[in-house]
């Protein structure tokens, strides 16, 4: 076998078996095949597709790569979540807390924002003294003592998806289906857990820009984690603009605690909610959704939720207070209010009020970014405490001089730089816009 001939046959449209798939991964893996060849395969992938079987040819092989968690130390049937990344997607820190406070064990392996979309690691780093990076006993023994337990992904958890992501992030190979599919299920099936439940995003903040492509995806990582023997289940919710309230770390840190508070803005609440439903369903606790949902709502509304998360937070070293109180987190040096007379004015329309009716969220992540929320290379350095706020959704009136949202910076240029990104993201309308639902769909 050699890596040339596999290059050529996937290139021409060919079928690639488990063999070859497994010699182009580790062979990739270990060194033996150099970026430009591995380049030009992933390309090769990206428009001649991969069938059900070579893609979980290849989930297997990224799997098999390193090290897999040996979670079998931990009572009770445990149950991941991965969302397949957004824009203000704080889900885990508030499902996590909501799982565990009814008992079912959440031993969670997060990763880091890259680009326009954020990172559960990166957010829980913003509590000051939050370790991300503990042993994997102290991980378990936490996971059975707390119920819950998020930590970054050890470097040897599926190394052949790290190498392969790095070289797909430089070569626009990002966005199909089998690659995406491989990706996170390598990483799911090595993090060990008995269930998972996947937030499939759609839409213009998503890797999945259509709801025909975001089903794609579902349907394929659902079939690998299944054939895993995990059970495996996907919500396909909305990205055509941020999930809540808040975009950038600590921001997003904080709108968790007011959500476990009771106080959630409703389009977050109810993704979370349908992704915890699911999640007790899975674990055994619910023997349906409809009986999920008032266990989720009790364990909100009697602080149990809450008192979880501040328990969990603890456990990792994080300084509690600030959860107590969340004007202890450091505040930027600027704000910056954007009106609805400054989008109207980038909609190059007359009128005194108009209806938010499109975003490219995209965008808004990226304004993020360029106030320093987030990293455009995995080595940059973040600015935790920078983001915006938002007063306003999809199908909302805006009038001229009211607020839609807040830019916070420790930097002026780059506040400028994100506010002229930011106007340009919405597109307004005279008449009144619908919005969009933020479920669409359980596969
Ligand atoms: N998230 C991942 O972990 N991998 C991808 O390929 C895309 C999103």
């Amino acid at each position: 076998m050699n890596t040339y001939d596999l290059i050529m046959k996937k290139r021409n449209g060919g079928i690639l078996d488990k063999d070859e798939i497994t010699y182009i991964v580790d062979g990739f893996t270990k060194g033996e095949i150099p970026d430009y060849q591995m380049a030009a395969f992933l390309m090769a992938v990206y428009f001649r597709g991969m069938n059900d079987e070579e893609t979980t040819n290849l989930t297997m092989a990224m799997a098999d790569s390193g090290d897999r968690l040996d979670l079998s130390l931990i009572n009770g049937r445990k149950v991941d979540k991965h969302s397949t990344g957004g824009v203000g997607d704080k889900t885990s820190l508030i499902v996590g807390p909501i799982l565990a406070s009814l008992g079912v064990p959440v031993a969670k392996m997060s990763g880091r924002g890259l680009g326009h979309t954020g990172g559960t690691i990166d957010k829980l780093e913003g509590i000051p003294g939050f370790l991300t990076s503990i042993s994997e006993e102290a991980f378990i023994k936490q996971v059975n003592d707390v119920g819950l337990a998020i930590v970054g992904q050890t470097a040897n958890l599926a190394p052949a998806d790290k190498k392969i992501y790095a070289l797909r992030d430089v070569t626009a190979t990002v966005d199909n289906i089998s690659l995406i599919a491989a990706s996170i299920m390598s990483k799911k099936l090595a993090a060990g857990a008995d269930a998972i439940v996947l937030d499939v995003k759609t839409g213009t903040g998503a890797f999945m820009k259509t709801l025909e492509d975001s089903k794609k995806l579902a349907d394929a990582m659902c079939r690998i984690g299944n054939m895993a023997g995990r059970e495996t289940v996907a919500v396909i919710t909305d990205m055509n603009e941020p999930l809540g309230n808040c975009v950038g770390n600590t921001l997003e840190v904080i709108e968790a605690v007011e959500c476990l508070k009771g106080n959630g803005e409703a389009r977050l609440m109810e993704v979370c909610r349908e992704l915890a439903a699911n999640m007790l369903v899975v674990s055994g606790k619910a023997d349906s959704k409809d009986k999920a949902y008032p266990m989720i709502d009790d364990t909100i509304n009697s602080g149990k939720a809450f008192d979880k998360m501040k328990e969990f937070v603890a456990a990792q070293g994080g300084d509690v207070s600030y959860l107590d109180n969340t004007d202890l987190f450091e505040k930027t040096k600027y704000e910056k209010i954007i009106t609805g007379k400054d989008i109207i004015k980038a909609n190059d329309i007359d009128v005194n009020e108009a209806y938010l009716n499109e975003c490219d969220n995209q965008e808004i992540g990226m304004a993020s970014l360029l106030l320093g929320g987030g990293r455009r290379t995995k080595d940059e350095i973040i600015d935790l405490s920078v983001g915006i706020r938002l007063f306003k959704h999809l199908g909302d009136r805006i009038e001229k001089d009211e607020a839609v949202a807040i830019l916070y910076a420790n930097d002026e240029n780059k506040m400028s730089e994100a506010f002229n990104r930011f106007i340009k993201a919405y597109k307004v309308t005279k008449d009144k816009a619908a919005g969009n639902p933020v479920i669409y769909k359980s596969v």
